[in-house]
């Protein structure tokens, strides 16, 4: 749980963040998103396919940039950057894990997590002994060597979490870390972003997984491009739905289903957080 008593600034302020595609005319993807993450968050988003998760995850992550609209991470503007500078920040401050782990295949698992210290202009020596030590962190010691198709699901989806946190980042996104992975190695990733988190680490995890989004303290619901709620908010936003998907459907390939409020009776209902804005 963070402290809010001092108020650092927030990692992360999306200020009326709106995202579109070149066409005639233009298309909306992101509409006028305004957010704020605390350090030391665990988000939860989620919402049906198409509703913008990824792409919203792309301008936090500083790989896209927004069509108007302010995004702050860590105090920084990221308007007033140069490519250059947000390319700085992000190696500095950012960590990813993605669905397909995208390790590369030539390379030791050793070798995967070092990758993530290319930036920090140390030795080979000095990277090779944090990648060692953020491997045993993800439980992977012994699997030095292995490279990328001798390992398992889980065990690849490790070595990427190992490579996102070697520079100890402050903030760590994931988009669907586990929907490559049966039940058993999502949760051994779970576990491990928890563990993260309890060690200071904001996280902001994109699923569809309802009861991964159910252990996370916040969650923020996306439809068609708004936020449809988040649990942090108790104005506007402050009404958390429950779709058809989150009952086992497969919403991945149809049309978004018409959310359905389930009152007093979702698992996902908590007390929605104190002191954030
Ligand atoms: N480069 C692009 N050009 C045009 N439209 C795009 C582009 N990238 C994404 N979109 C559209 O933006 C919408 C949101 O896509 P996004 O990938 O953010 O959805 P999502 O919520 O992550 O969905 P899923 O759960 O299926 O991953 C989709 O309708 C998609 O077709
Ligand atoms: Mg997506």
């Amino acid at each position: 749980m963070s402290e809010y008593g001092r108020r650092p600034p927030p990692v992360l302020l999306l200020d009326k963040v709106v995202k579109e595609y070149d066409g005639d005319p233009p298309l909306r993807i992101l509409h006028d998103i305004d957010l704020t993450v605390a350090q030391g968050e665990l988000v939860a988003v989620v919402g049906p396919s198409g509703s913008g998760k990824s792409t919203l995850l792309s301008l936090i992550g500083t790989l896209d940039r927004p069509t108007s609209g302010r995004i702050q991470l860590e105090g920084h503007d990221l308007t007033a950057l140069s490519d250059r500078q947000i390319a700085a920040l992000r190696a500095r401050s950012i960590g990813f894990v993605f669905q397909q782990f995208f390790l590369l295949p030539g390379l030791t698992t050793l070798e995967n997590v070092a990758t993530g210290l290319l930036y920090t202009g140390e030795t080979v020596g000095r990277r090779h002994e944090r990648a060692v030590r953020a491997l045993r962190e993800v439980g992977l010691a012994h699997r030095l060597g292995h490279r990328p198709d001798q390992l398992s699901g889980g065990e690849k989806q490790r070595v990427a979490i190992a490579r996102a946190l070697v520079g100890r980042p402050g903030l760590l996104l994931a988009d669907e870390p586990t929907g490559a992975l049966d039940t058993a190695s999502g949760r051994g990733v779970v576990e491990l972003l928890l563990q993260l988190n309890a060690q200071g680490t904001t996280v902001v995890v994109i699923t569809h997984d309802r009861d991964l989004a159910a252990s996370f303290p916040r969650r923020i619901g996306l439809q068609d491009g708004r936020v449809e709620f988040d649990t942090a908010d108790n104005g506007a936003h402050g009404r958390e739905q429950t779709y058809e998907h989150d009952h086992g459907h497969d919403y991945g390939l149809g049309p978004s289903p018409s959310p359905s409020p389930s009152p007093g009776q979702s698992a996902w209902r908590r007390p929605a957080r104190e002191g954030t804005a």
